[in-house]
């Protein structure tokens, strides 16, 4: 799966604060047509880094759900985000249906969570963060970035 442009990281996330606090970063950093892809058990985190995300691209917190019941949801902050989850979703036919796809590389950033789900929703040039569960209170987070773009996202988030 590693191509030789792909930059990769591996951090340890102690706590939900730190999860939280890295997202915040992510989320200062994130310019229109980025698009990043979440994948991890119920759990993991996924939710919860994207609160911090949302956070760091100064969307109102009143406006941060959880997408349980809706495929995508809109927010304003510094820049649109677009908050996906996919995990109701059977296929790509699905997705295609909602609209979802014309909102990559638009004029916002697309967080999706459940990636694994319907892969092909990811552009080619994306950031793929993968949580896992490492104890009640810690969690493994592993980074792909693929393209140059995403390369140099993940540089400035992870040094
Ligand atoms: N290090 C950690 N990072 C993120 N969440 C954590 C961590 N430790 C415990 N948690 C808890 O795990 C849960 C993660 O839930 P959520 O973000 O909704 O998961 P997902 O969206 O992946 O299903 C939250 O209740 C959160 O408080
Ligand atoms: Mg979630």
């Amino acid at each position: 799966m590693s191509e030789s442009n792909t930059v990769e990281r591996r951090v340890t996330l102690a706590s939900p604060e730190e999860t939280h606090r890295l997202g915040v970063r992510l989320g200062e950093l994130l310019e229109p047509g980025d698009f990043v892809g979440l994948i991890g058990d119920l759990g993991a985190g996924k939710t919860h880094l994207v609160r911090g995300v949302a956070e760091g691209a100064r969307v109102p917190r009143s406006e941060v759900a959880s997408p349980t019941f809706a495929i995508v949801y809109p927010y304003s902050g510094r820049i649109p985000l677009y908050h996906a989850d996919l995990y109701r979703l059977t296929g790509y036919d699905d997705l295609y249906a909602t609209g979802f796809m014309d909102l990559v590389g638009g004029e916002g950033a697309v967080l999706v969570e459940w990636l694994d789900r319907v892969p092909e929703a990811a552009p080619r040039e994306h950031l793929r963060l993968t949580l896992a569960h490492a104890g009640e209170d810690s969690r493994t987070l592993e980074a792909q970035a693929f393209g140059a773009r995403a390369s140099t996202l993940l540089t400035a988030w992870l040094p």
